[in-house]
């Protein structure tokens, strides 16, 4: 028995030194290592053997077995190394080389539309934040007035990652795809820097039905002002300026009283449908855009919950904070005069090269 063991090493000795792929590394090793392999089956007459033999072969067979392990992934390492010295060798990058890049892409209408809010507000001293897409249940809904029994929570359909990240964490430390940009607004108070004069433009997941206006993925941008004294007029005004900026100079905006928990008071704002022009129909049918309502809701607004302040240290006797929400592929659709902002996410180049 031993001598077979000897054989064996000598046999795989002579073929591993053979070969120079990882799929030849793999096939030595089904021969030599698996169950049905060549070592198993001399390891099978192993019960026929005395006791002191057994004391003897089995560590023989150990190592042996350890041995072809190691000279194979030695081998393995080997025959890689060659290969990365081979491409090094033979492939070189012209970081000089001029292509031909026209017609290969096109900014999106959504990043168009955003790139230009964005210039709209630096042009009026706001600064732009950022956060994070997978943000925890505190930020996204506890810290803006939205505890975990609110009913409020059943209006952002969300998704939550796994159960296997989320099994062994607290309540609030649980994560999700943040369903607004609202949650930037508190990473930005926790900051203490007051004033605090921001827009946030990012993308928004929910779990919903799809439609002309919805899809499980948009772009929000989120405004925000904190300072002593500030009013709606302050937020109106901006707002308008933005609006008729970016739209057209016709643009006529539309309050209505509405229900945020991390506002009070707070108002939705639409705008004039430029789709159908206020016509309400498009092509024959009832316009998809403002479903034959002439109005579209934009944003969601107005001061901030004296709550939310102070659960980030802001003291609202002194300070009050005006925010809104704003949907950016509505805007786009808009602009551009496209009917169902879902058709932003078809990947379909034709329809981007046209802006
Ligand atoms: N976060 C809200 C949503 O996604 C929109 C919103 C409403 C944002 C009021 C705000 C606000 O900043 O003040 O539905």
């Amino acid at each position: 028995m031993k001598e077979k063991l000897i054989n064996l090493k000598n046999e795989f000795i002579e073929k591993v030194n053979q070969i120079n792929t990882l799929l030849e590394i793999e096939n030595l090793n089904k021969e030599f290592l698996w169950k049905s392999g060549k070592l198993q089956e001399i390891l099978k007459w192993l019960k026929d053997l005395s006791v002191d033999e057994k004391k003897v072969i089995w560590p023989e067979a150990n190592s042996l077995r350890d041995f072809i392990w190691i000279e194979l992934e030695n081998k393995a390492k080997q025959i890689e190394e060659q290969r990365f010295a081979n491409i090094e060798k033979e492939e070189k990058i012209d970081v000089t080389a001029d292509f031909e890049t026209k017609g290969l892409w096109h900014k999106h209408p959504i990043s168009i539309t955003s790139n230009l809010l964005e210039e709209i507000f630096i042009s009026m001293w706001f600064k732009v934040e950022d956060g994070p897409q997978v943000e925890n249940e505190r930020l996204n809904f506890d810290m803006l007035n939205i505890p975990d029994n609110h009913p409020a929570r059943d209006v952002w359909d969300t998704f939550w990652i796994s159960d296997d990240i989320n099994k062994d964490l607290q309540s609030w430390e649980k994560v999700l795809l943040r369903t607004h940009t609202s949650p930037v607004q508190i990473r930005e108070m926790l900051k203490w820097n007051l004033p605090i004069k921001i827009i946030v433009p990012g993308r928004v997941f929910r779990y919903e039905q799809e439609d002309a206006r919805h899809t499980c993925n948009f772009y929000q941008l989120e405004w925000l002002v904190v300072w002593e004294k500030v009013t709606f007029w302050d937020l109106k005004g901006t707002l308008e300026t933005a609006m008729k900026k970016l739209l057209w100079e016709k643009t006529t905006l539309r309050f209505r009283p509405s229900i945020f928990p991390f506002t009070e008071p707070s108002a939705e704002i639409d705008v004039s449908c430029q789709i159908c022009s206020g016509t309400w129909e498009k092509n024959g049918k009832s316009c998809s855009m403002c479903s034959g309502s002439w109005w579209v809701e934009l944003l969601g607004a107005w001061m901030v919950h004296p709550k939310v302040l102070s659960g980030a240290w802001i003291d609202p006797e002194i300070y009050s904070g005006f925010a809104f929400g704003m949907w950016i592929d509505r805007i786009a659709a808009q602009r551009f005069g496209v009917n169902s902002s879902r058709m932003f996410y078809q990947g379909r180049l034709k329809l981007n090269e046209q802006f």
